[in-house]
């Protein structure tokens, strides 16, 4: 059974790692591991894949950066091209990305099964890049992987039949599980001189707050108006070229409480989100894996595709908002035991075993 699995971006290739692995153990499975080359840095691509310790992809289509249309375009073209060479049975595709449009794409008017992981999310925000890649993956499926019953939900609403589609939990939180010894070892505190529980961690690249002036002048002032506790802010690559290009990074450098690092992996990134008092993001990957690490997190966003997160009392949603960011930062920090309670929330993403749900799907449908 010649699965092609496609995938490009760096969320992408963490909630795929132990399907993957799964994959590769099963003797009837030939694993076709494309790598679009949407993200090509070290620490966005190759860093993860050593981390995670996955194989090298079989192709990497080295498409790199560019406007959503020329890098969904590039991808689709070059995809066609190893598909009718490899003539793949089936092609999985992860997440919301550009990558994971393009693969959908390629395939279906192909006439190759379409195979979505983490399918059924909305955030109702058709402004967000991801939206239109989730529901146009979706509707080109034929198996439809969701993560939790209220993505079955969204996709029932939406009329997808409902033999397409099976709740398999979520692939994030098995590989969150599986390293979790791992993670809970790195000395990433030591090394940045962080206090367990006395700091919070900063994520941001969403092109609503990052290529958007007065977004990012209005969540740096409001980072830097929280000189009351130690953030640490790992900087994705697209947000470090908006804060040169804006004039806002000098701001950031001289906050003292402030430290701007290089991208993490994967276990610094957790081990920063479990130790942390308070995550702030715009990533969804990050919203979730704070919310099963008990970790407070106060999102950067209007709305989210991961609601659970929000309804269960985990996650706040603040926008850009300086003066709300700033407000409910201090309401956490004011709030005592808030890590303990968040720890009894029921957990709606699964029983970390989706990779084998999935996979046992795959192998009954072959
Ligand atoms: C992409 C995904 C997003 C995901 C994010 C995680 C889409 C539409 N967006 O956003 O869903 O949450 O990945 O990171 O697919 N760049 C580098 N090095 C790299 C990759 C990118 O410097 O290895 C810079 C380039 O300037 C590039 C910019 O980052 O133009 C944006 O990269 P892109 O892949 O377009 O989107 P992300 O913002 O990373």
């Amino acid at each position: 059974m010649k699965l092609m699995f496609v995938l490009g971006a760096r969320p992408q290739i963490i909630k795929s790692a132990l399907l993957i692995h799964e994959m590769s153990r099963k003797p009837e499975i030939e694993l076709q591991l494309v790598h679009t080359g949407q993200h090509y840095d070290y620490e966005m691509s190759q860093m993860l894949f050593d981390e995670l310790e996955l194989p090298s992809p079989c192709v990497n289509l080295g498409v790199g950066s560019g406007s959503h249309a020329r890098q969904t375009g590039k991808i689709m073209i070059a995809l066609e091209r190893s598909m009718l060479k490899l003539k793949p049975y089936m092609v999985l595709v992860p997440g919301d990305t550009n990558s994971t449009l393009a693969g959908a794409l390629a395939a279906v008017k192909l006439h190759v099964p379409v195979g979505h992981i983490e399918a059924g999310a909305r955030s109702y925000d058709m402004r967000m890049p991801e939206e239109v890649n989730r529901r146009v993956t979706d509707h080109c499926s034929k198996f439809l992987f969701a993560p939790t019953h209220n993505c079955v939900e969204n996709l029932t609403k939406e009329g997808v039949k409902g033999e397409c589609i099976h709740f398999s939990g979520d692939t994030m939180y098995d590989v969150l599980l599986y390293h979790l010894p791992r993670v809970l070892k790195r000395d990433i505190l030591n090394r940045f001189d962080l206090e367990k529980d006395d700091y919070g961690v900063v994520t941001l690249h969403r092109p609503e707050n990052v290529d958007s002036p007065e977004a990012l002048k209005s969540i740096v002032e409001a980072l830097i108006q929280l000189e009351d506790l130690d953030l640490i802010f790992p900087v994705h690559p697209r947000a470090m070229k908006m804060l040169r290009r804006s004039g806002l990074l000098p701001h950031l450098e001289k906050a003292k409480h402030l430290r701007l690092v290089d991208p993490v992996g994967y276990l610094d990134m957790l081990h920063l989100a479990k130790q942390a008092k308070i995550v702030f993001t715009d990533s969804g990957g990050l919203q979730k894996e704070a919310f099963w690490l008990h970790t407070p997190c106060l999102t950067f966003r209007e709305r989210t595709e991961w609601i659970e997160t929000v309804e269960l009392g985990g996650n706040v949603l603040v926008g850009s908002n300086k003066d709300l960011i700033v407000q409910k930062a201090r309401e956490y920090l004011m709030t005592k035991n808030l890590k303990s309670r968040l720890k009894e929330l029921p957990n709606p993403f699964g029983d970390g075993d989706s990779s084998e749900k999935i996979v046992e799907v795959l192998e009954e449908s072959g």
